[in-house]
């Protein structure tokens, strides 16, 4: 993994913020950053369930156009501020497929000029996708833009096919190394270029008919010994070329050597719309240098920044979702070695979070199931991943004191756990608590959490009335209480 250098004069790096990019990216200065990726969510108002995956069936209920205008309202002052941030030597890609490619692009023609853009890459991201009544849709689009006319630029190349190497690299050295062989003829004579040539064997040969030798006698002597020169059986001489000495065919737009990230796939973390890694790298590695700055802007659970961390780039990483924001944190520990740490952080290591919904009036505004994920995982519980028919349960607390005895099976304790249910109002009632205490009973569990701003006083006597008829505890706890714990954990 190759070692980041000093963070950037003008703008914090190894950073993620939470929060809606339009903001976030207002605070950022002009032309700060090297290269911008981002892969934003079709529809806009459905952020959220973007990132947890549940918009395919919707879709296709909705009015198409007016969810692509929608989207393109939303994104356009998203993309002058992305403009605004980027180095007039920087990037931007705009990952996007046939839902909005058309207008996207138009959109992006008027904000960089038509003449910055520079190249519209097919991803096939799978063999086959069955469309019902046309064809398989089985591709992404890729927008590439400059923003000026000097930008960075590292041409990369992808191996011969076999079927190209079997047809051009037919022979063979004593060495066992494969080469093709070119005319070593020209039609424009400059110096001397019709002399006679000697061939090992003794022959002399001349260029074919009208033709001149394309190089110098001492260029031909000097290129002889290297043993650089092929004779056909006519004398005539050609120029090797030894495939281990080839690049590859430059990188082309249309690729298909980049598998999507699915079941089985070893960087996956479960979220459908987490792009491969080879993928981030390889724009990376094309549109940037080693300590540049790469941001992206919906960042998910940050294939961007893993990738960018793993090329020795600085990196800036924005998403709206707190859940997204944690997943990425966590990938960045595991997979890159990285620390969450201020300290470290100020020190030029590690990386940090910032903006994380932490106060009572964030909380009530976000998102019912990041509530519910934010409070789960406060209490130190695992979310529900299917947030439809969980069957009453937000998320499972598996206590410590029901670790495994030395005897036991190592997995046994998973079956001793309390349920956890999380409810985003200002008062929960008895009717909620009511329903909490069927889930209790019918898991049959001892003890179970109740989160909520606040319970009335109905539900708190009904908990107390469970507990005298049941000998189940349900404890509610407050957000004020999980924040003010948070605090206390936090100045600890
Ligand atoms: C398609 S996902 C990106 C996936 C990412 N490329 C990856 O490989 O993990 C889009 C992300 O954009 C985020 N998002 C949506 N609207 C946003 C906004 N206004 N500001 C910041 N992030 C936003 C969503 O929370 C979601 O995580």
């Amino acid at each position: 993994m190759a070692k980041p250098g000093k963070p950037s004069a003008v703008v914090d790096t190894r950073v993620i913020f939470c929060g809606d990019n339009l903001d976030q990216l207002r605070k950022l200065p002009d032309g700060c950053v090297d290269l911008i990726y981002i892969d934003p969510p079709f529809n806009s108002n459905r952020n959220y369930e973007v990132f947890w995956g549940e918009t395919k069936e919707k879709r296709a209920f909705e009015d198409r156009h007016a969810s692509t205008q929608a989207y393109i309202e939303f994104m356009r002052p998203r993309c002058v501020e992305l403009q605004r941030v980027l180095k007039p030597t920087g990037s931007f890609y705009y990952h996007c497929d046939w839902h909005a490619s058309h207008y996207v692009k138009v959109m992006l023609d008027q904000i960089f000029g038509e003449n910055q853009f520079q190249n519209e890459i097919v991803w096939k991201r799978s063999s086959a996708h069955s469309d019902s009544h046309r064809y398989g849709a089985n591709h992404d689009t890729l927008f590439f833009y400059a923003k000026g006319n000097n930008w960075t630029w590292n041409k990369l190349f992808t191996p011969y096919s076999e079927e190209y190497t079997d047809q051009n690299y037919r022979y063979v050295d004593e060495r066992g190394r494969r080469f093709r062989v070119s005319d070593m003829t020209a039609n424009k004579p400059g110096g001397d270029v019709s002399y006679e040539w000697r061939t090992p064997d003794g022959r002399t040969v001349r260029p074919y008919k009208g033709r001149y030798w394309a190089y110098s006698r001492e260029k031909m002597k000097e290129m002889e010994d290297a043993g650089l020169i092929y004779y056909r059986t006519t004398g005539m001489p050609m120029l090797k070329h030894y495939l281990n000495e080839m690049p590859g065919v430059p990188l082309q737009t249309f690729w298909d050597d980049i598998k999507a990230v699915i079941s089985g796939s070893e960087e996956r973390l479960g979220y459908p719309t987490q792009k491969p890694l080879a993928l981030l790298d390889r724009i990376i590695s094309a549109s940037s240098n080693p300590n540049d700055i790469v941001l992206d802007a919906f960042c998910g659970c940050g294939t961007a920044l893993v990738a960018a961390q793993k090329l020795g780039r600085q990196w800036i990483g924005i998403d709206i979702s707190p859940t997204a924001c944690r997943v990425m944190a966590k990938r960045l520990r595991d997979v890159c070695d990285l620390r969450e740490d201020e300290n470290l952080w100020r020190r030029g290591h590690g990386f940090v979070v910032r903006d994380l919904p932490w106060t009572e009036a964030q909380l009530r505004k976000i998102p019912p199931f990041e509530f519910e994920n934010w409070a789960v995982i406060a209490l130190g519980g695992l979310p529900n991943k299917a947030k439809v028919g969980d069957m009453g349960i937000d998320g499972r607390i598996f206590p410590v004191s029901a670790a495994p005895k030395k005897e036991k099976g190592v997995m046994d304790f998973m079956n001793i756990w309390y349920p956890i249910q999380v409810k985003q109002k200002d008062k929960a009632g008895r009717p909620d608590i009511d329903s909490f205490e069927a889930v209790m009973t019918r898991e049959d569990c001892t003890k179970g959490f109740f989160v909520s701003f606040d319970f009335s006083s109905d539900a708190l006597s009904e908990i107390q009335a469970f507990f005298t008829k049941s000998g189940k505890i349900i404890i509610p706890l407050t957000v004020r209480e999980i924040l003010d714990e948070q605090i206390a954990m936090k100045l600890a």
